[in-house]
């Protein structure tokens, strides 16, 4: 009886020893192999193009730095930083803010950029994702600091006052394209990757600076 099982035994055993003698993929093979399925994977459709498998110079760099679990190097940072500066614009008609109730309901869309949205549709800004805003709400991630009370916090009473200009300036910036204050920052480059259009990125400023919206009462 036992002699039965015996044979079959072997045979495993003997394909398995095979098996570990095999030398196993270098790292540089197992992402060649990733990049492979991937390219397999995906394709251009709508609003999902294949831009986002390919990184941009920025977050290749920061995505090495994760992967070697060091940071990136300080000189290297600066460039990046100094490179995303750039990329940011002053409204054109010199105005920040817009509506706050608009800026809302763009901070609570996480919709936008799949295969099914039209070319032309409107994105989310998935803010709640990663921030507290209102208090309202009581879902948010924790990525990011908190962001309530952002205007009353930093003393603007009149956002269109001089004193005031240096928080609204940076704060267009930072949404236009985060990289510009932090070289890795883990925050969507909302103007400057054409997730949010400008008039969005206003009614966002609005909804974080402007005294009457309900984040900073
Ligand atoms: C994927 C997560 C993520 C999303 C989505 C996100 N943020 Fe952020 N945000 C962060 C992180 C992390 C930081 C802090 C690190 C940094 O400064 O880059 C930050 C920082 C900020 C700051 C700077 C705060 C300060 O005190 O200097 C502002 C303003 C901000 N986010 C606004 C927004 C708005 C508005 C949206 C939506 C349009 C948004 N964020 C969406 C992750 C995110």
């Amino acid at each position: 009886m036992q002699s039965k099982f015996l044979l079959p035994l072997a045979a495993a055993a003997v394909s398995f020893l095979t098996a570990c003698s095999t030398p196993l993929p270098s790292s540089a093979d197992l992402d060649k192999l990733t990049k492979d399925i991937v390219a397999r994977s995906f394709r251009a459709e709508g609003q999902a193009q294949l831009d986002r498998v390919n990184p941009d110079e920025d977050n290749l760099l920061c995505s090495q730095a994760d992967q070697s679990g060091n940071t990136i190097d300080e000189k290297l940072a600066a460039a990046v930083e100094a490179r995303n500066m750039q990329t940011i614009k002053a409204p054109v008609d010199g105005k920040y803010l817009g509506d706050f109730k608009e800026g809302e309901k763009i901070a609570q869309s996480g919709s936008g950029k799949t295969w099914t949205d039209k070319a032309d549709a409107a994105n989310g800004g998935n803010c709640y994702n990663c921030h507290q805003i209102s208090k309202e709400e009581l879902s948010y991630g924790t990525l990011g600091p908190s962001l309530y009370n952002y205007g009353k916090m930093r003393g603007v009473t009149n956002p269109n006052s001089a004193e005031s200009k240096p928080i609204v300036e940076y704060t267009w910036g930072k949404i236009n394209n985060p990289r510009a204050y932090n070289a890795c920052s883990s925050m969507p480059r909302f103007g400057h990757k054409g997730v949010l259009t400008e008039m969005q990125i206003k009614h966002v400023m609005a909804l974080l600076l402007d005294p009457a919206s309900p984040v900073n009462k």
